[in-house]
């Protein structure tokens, strides 16, 4: 499958913009969502084998997932799951709609497997997000793994009035998701990285956990927290976050968002990319994810589930991001360079690795 997409798809793909191939792409799968039996044919197909992993109280049937920014509008929720995902992050979302940075916004650095992207969260809001989740659920086609949604903040709105900003889609989306993400770590919103300060993001969490508490109830929640966090903080900037989780229960870590650092390359193409304002995300963010979740693993005592994100195109590059300490790992760039194959081949390759061994094991051991 991979092999297919990288030599006959992927060059008719690539001979587009970034962002129109993009958007073309999910309207396809958006219309494959709508067919419960192409569905089943696509998941039978790719043939993706089970290896459940549980945590913060949900059962994932295997522990790789669609990272957010792929899926911003929720068109295509069931496909995800087709593809083999073992569970999927929708948004970023934010509570006005916004139609994000000027384009072009996206860019490909092919000879390094990367993309640099400014999209600035464009996004129908969170109302409409909420609108067509519940659409979906109505039509019987929710996937048979967790949900989860990446919450950003919109560019209207101050930073001192961040709180309520997130609370507020926090409150618009809470029945329509299984867990929810903080973003305070996209490079692409003005100021949204200072929101990863203690004060401000303590603030964000407490109302979050106040409108949590209030709706929990009749054994539904409250929903798992989790935070996502910038490979460019400082190991005592990430600490700090850290010492948020227990006071505030934050459900678990997402290791990383998309770097503003430009690692060497040698490739012209790339160098000239790399001049782009905006994150950058696949392999060679790899590294330096990893480095963030083994510090995130030990600052927690393994305490704290972490999703590992950034740079992972193989089962060994999940591998890595396990054994470093993160217990589910996410898929954005690699969708790009490899295709929907790349899921099938990361759960299989971790479940040869895993070798009959338990999954809580195999976590932090590298
Ligand atoms: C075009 C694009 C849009 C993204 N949008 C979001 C977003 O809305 N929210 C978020 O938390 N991360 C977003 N990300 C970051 C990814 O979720 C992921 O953290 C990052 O790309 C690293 O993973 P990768 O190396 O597998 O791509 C985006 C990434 C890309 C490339």
């Amino acid at each position: 499958m991979s092999w297919f997409y990288r030599h006959l798809a992927r060059p008719l793909l690539f001979s587009q913009d970034s962002e129109a191939i993009h958007d073309r792409t999910i309207q396809g799968l958006a219309l494959a969502s709508r067919s419960p039996w192409l569905c089943a044919a696509i998941r039978g197909w790719l043939d993706v084998p089970e290896l459940p992993v549980t945590r913060f109280g949900l059962r994932f049937p295997n522990p790789v997932g669609l990272a957010a920014g792929m899926d911003k509008q929720a068109l295509a929720v069931p496909v995800w799951r087709a593809f083999g995902f073992g569970f999927s992050e929708l948004g970023g979302v934010t509570r006005h709609a916004q139609p994000g940075n000027p384009q072009p916004r996206m860019f490909r650095a092919v000879a390094e497997e990367a993309l640099i992207n400014r999209m600035g969260f464009n996004n129908p809001g969170a109302t409409a997000l909420a609108t067509r989740l519940q659409d979906w659920q109505q039509r019987g086609a929710w996937p048979a793994h967790p949900v989860g949604i990446n919450l950003g903040k919109s560019k209207i709105t101050p930073l001192e009035e961040a709180a309520e900003d997130y609370a507020t889609s926090f409150e618009l989306l809470w029945s329509w998701a299984d867990f929810f993400v903080v973003n305070v770590s996209s490079p692409n919103t003005p100021n949204l990285r200072r929101l990863q300060d203690k004060s401000a993001l303590d603030e964000i969490l407490a109302r979050l956990q106040e409108i949590n508490a209030r709706r929990a109830t009749g054994g539904k929640g409250p929903k798992p927290i989790l935070v996502k966090m910038a490979p460019d903080l400082t190991f005592e900037a990430l600490d700090e976050i850290v010492s948020l989780v227990a006071p505030r229960q934050v459900a678990g870590l997402v290791a990383t968002n998309t770097t503003i650092a430009r690692p060497v390359t040698h490739d012209a193409v790339a160098q000239h990319i790399y001049r782009e304002t905006g994150g950058l995300s696949g392999r060679p963010l790899r590294a330096r994810s990893t480095e963030v979740v083994r510090h995130l693993y030990r600052a927690t005592q393994g305490r704290v589930p972490i999703i590992g994100v950034g740079g992972i195109g193989s089962a060994a590059d999940a591998w890595e991001k396990v054994l470093a300490g993160a217990s589910l790992v996410q898929i954005y760039s690699a969708m790009v360079y490899a295709g929907p194959g790349v899921v099938s081949e990361v759960v299989s390759g971790l479940r040869d690795r895993l070798a009959g061994a338990r999954w809580d094991d195999v976590v932090g051991r590298g």
